[in-house]
């Protein structure tokens, strides 16, 4: 029996299992499968009002499920996909209330790993799917992340995911487009695909209506992170408490954005499994204002507990 094989069946039982995607090991179940949905919650601890990505094989699979897919989708899916993206849209009924926790919008997008593709494409419908951590701690990885925090979980290995941090969350309204999560497909490569298809749309950063990783403290290790803009010993540490500094770990973000993205998650865990009293991570002022490293930075700043300078996220 092969992985699909196996991962079928656990599915067509109304089962949940682990599967790879590009950004980050996801938690999937049928969208057909209630029992399944409400497994996924309890076993993310998730709450019921954070909605799940409805996860397809296809631009075709993902018009059968929303009402409003606009020839703006059409582009954006037509460049992007498969890859990490996701969609805002507006649901049809065959997506269930408890996977879009009532709202009348899902969120969509096609993964490019060839293995959950083919599990999809078996299938014949979607998958559902959230990030395969508890709620609020860093997404997996790695097959092993998923492992040790479900050891009864049956995971498709899919190596190591390539992007590193989850996918950028936006929606289409009219010729306007909201950013909800930043992630590696950045504003300014959209901006360009809009420019080279002489499209007017506008798009901008915006909180989201709902939660997605909005929470100020998500993807948190328990070891305290503080991000520094610089060197640590160019910072004034008077305003840390004083036990922080005993026992340091650290790590410069890697000026390479991919590469960044990649290395981030695999550093907050180790951090984790180290008997460290904090870990510095230390960003450079380019950084800060760059737009490709915007989803890396969100991460970075909703799992630190210290910044130095203490203002460094009001002011970017
Ligand atoms: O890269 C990813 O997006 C990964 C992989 C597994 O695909 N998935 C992921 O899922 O990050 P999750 O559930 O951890 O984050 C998805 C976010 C949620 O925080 C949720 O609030 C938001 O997407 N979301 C889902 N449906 C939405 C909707 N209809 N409107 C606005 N935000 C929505
Ligand atoms: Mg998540």
């Amino acid at each position: 029996m092969t992985e699909i094989d196996k991962a079928y069946k656990i599915l067509k039982e109304n089962g949940v299992v682990g599967i790879p995607t590009e950004t980050v090991y996801g938690l999937a179940a049928s969208i057909q499968s209630q029992a399944g949905i409400n497994r996924i919650f309890e076993l993310k601890e998730r709450p019921f009002f954070d909605p799940l990505i409805v996860h397809v094989n296809s631009i075709t699979q993902a018009k059968e499920y929303v009402s409003n897919w606009s020839p703006l989708c059409e582009l954006l899916a037509n460049h992007f996909w498969p890859g990490p993206l996701t969609l805002i849209l507006t649901k049809k009924n065959s997506i269930s209330d408890k996977i879009t926790s009532g709202l009348k919008t899902v969120a969509i997008r096609m993964p490019s790993n060839k293995k959950t593709l083919e599990l999809i494409t078996r299938l014949g419908h979607p998958l559902a799917a959230p990030s395969a951590n508890k709620f609020t701690k860093t997404s997996p990885t790695k097959l092993i992340d998923v492992t040790s925090v479900f050891p009864d979980l049956f995971v498709i290995d899919g190596g190591k995911c390539t992007v590193g941090i989850e996918s950028t969350i936006l929606e289409i309204l009219h010729n306007q487009i909201k950013i909800y999560r930043p992630g590696m497909i950045s504003k300014q490569e959209i901006n360009t695909l809009l420019s080279q298809n002489n499209i007017p749309a506008t798009i901008s950063y915006h909180e989201s209506p709902i939660a997605p990783g909005s929470l100020k403290h998500h993807y948190m290790p328990k070891t305290p992170i503080i991000t520094t803009l610089g060197p640590l010993h160019e910072q004034d540490t008077s305003s840390l408490p004083k036990h922080l500094l005993q026992k340091t770990a650290s790590w410069k973000l890697p000026i390479n954005a991919a590469i960044a993205a990649r290395e981030i998650y695999g550093h907050f865990r180790k951090l984790d499994q180290q008997e460290t009293t904090s870990m510095i991570i230390e960003i450079t002022p380019k950084q800060r204002i760059d737009d490709h490293f915007k989803g890396i930075l969100n991460r970075l700043f909703k799992a630190s507990s210290y910044f130095l300078p203490e203002d460094l996220v009001e002011e970017s």
